[in-house]
């Protein structure tokens, strides 16, 4: 068990933060959005002082590649980067996985911090230590796990998010609400749609809940797969190319919730609730359709299945998740239709 994340918020804690690192330089590393909506905030709130520099990237997850990360070490030589220096990572999750991958291998690894600037960042992909790239097509195939020496949380910077992001976003609040605290999932659901997604309480709340658990299981065998609940399904419906990666596990979590009805003896009224809470957020997932055996081949190729086996987290009660369940191909072809009965009705 290693330590949870550092979290901390503005101002006086970030403050005090810089001051004990006094770092020898800053290199501040967003793309091209987050550079234009959030380098202001960032400038006006985060009192770094004059001299930092700044490098951009292109938006979207083609700047996770090794290509990205071989121009930025040489921009970091050119700029004598020491160990000493802070690397700031300001964005969402291609950001920090990148920024977070350059900062634990350049040099043998300088300090980095993770400012997230969308809703999944802030709850998700800053948290729990994992960072990477793609690789000939392959989803984060290379990569470290290494901490950010601090996460700064601050939803200001929502404001300039797209509606879908956000949305897409929050579905892994809802996600960590059901694996895990039926209390916040009691809070979210007084509130219909997204409309806590920018409170700070609840973002607090749900990036405990992953960095507990990442914490709990750095090595990714045993609990931290309860982080996967929607996930089996929703990743191989994300490879397909349509759907942002929070649309397609709605679609999963949906699917995987039949299944834990089926398998984790989760009570249907808590399984509906569950679903028609997911339905009410108004993603544009209704007319979804799907081609089962595709699907199937896509789950047997996850890294997470490496046995060729389907193995899946599922929810047993509200806030509680039960994982590596073993599923058979026709059952999770009969969830599939399932969440796809839901969607269109
Ligand atoms: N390391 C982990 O544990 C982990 C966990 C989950 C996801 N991830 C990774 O995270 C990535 C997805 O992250 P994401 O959904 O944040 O995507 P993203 O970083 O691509 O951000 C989504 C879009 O929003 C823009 N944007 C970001 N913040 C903005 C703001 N405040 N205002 C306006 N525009 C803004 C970005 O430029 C981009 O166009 C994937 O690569 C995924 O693999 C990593
Ligand atoms: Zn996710």
């Amino acid at each position: 068990m290693t330590a949870t994340d550092r979290i901390i918020e503005l101002p006086e804690d970030w403050k005090a933060f810089l001051e004990e690192r006094s770092p020898s330089q800053i290199v501040v590393l967003t793309d091209e959005h987050t550079a234009r909506h959030c380098l202001p905030h960032f400038e006006d709130h985060f009192t770094i002082g004059e001299e930092y520099h700044h490098l951009s990237v292109d938006a979207g997850e083609g700047s996770k590649s090794l290509e990205t990360v071989e121009a930025i070490y040489a921009i970091l030589m050119e700029l004598e980067v020491d160990r000493n220096a802070l690397l700031i990572n300001v964005g969402g999750g291609v950001i920090t996985d990148l920024g977070g991958f350059i900062g634990a291998t350049y040099k043998r690894g300088i300090g980095f911090v993770n400012v997230p600037t969308t809703h999944l960042g802030m709850v998700d992909a800053s948290l729990g230590g994992k960072n990477g790239v793609n690789f000939e097509g392959v989803k984060n195939q290379i990569g470290t796990f290494h901490p950010a020496e601090a996460v700064v949380l601050d939803p200001h910077f929502l404001e300039t998010l797209e509606e879908n992001e956000l949305l897409s976003g929050w579905v892994e609040t809802v996600k960590h609400a059901v694996i895990a605290d039926g209390t916040l999932w009691d809070d979210i659901k007084r509130k219909p749609g997204a409309r806590l997604a920018k409170d700070l309480s609840i973002i607090r709340r749900s990036a405990a809940i992953k960095s507990r658990i990442a914490a709990a299981d750095t090595s990714d065998q045993g609990i931290r797969q309860a982080l996967n609940f929607g996930h089996t399904i929703g990743h191989a419906i994300e490879a397909e190319g349509s759907l942002l990666h929070g649309q397609a596990v709605a679609i999963g979590m949906i699917a995987e919730l039949y299944l834990s009805e089926k398998l984790a003896k989760l009570n249907p009224q808590t399984s509906s609730e569950i679903i028609a809470y997911i339905l009410q957020l108004g993603m544009p997932i209704g007319d979804w359709s799907f081609d089962a055996d595709d699907l199937l081949e896509r789950m047997r190729h996850d890294k997470k299945n490496t046995s060729g086996e389907l193995r899946f987290a599922l929810i047993s009660h509200l806030g509680r998740a039960e994982v590596g369940i073993g599923i058979s191909p026709d059952l999770v072809k009969e969830s599939l239709d399932f969440a796809q009965r839901q969607l269109s009705t």
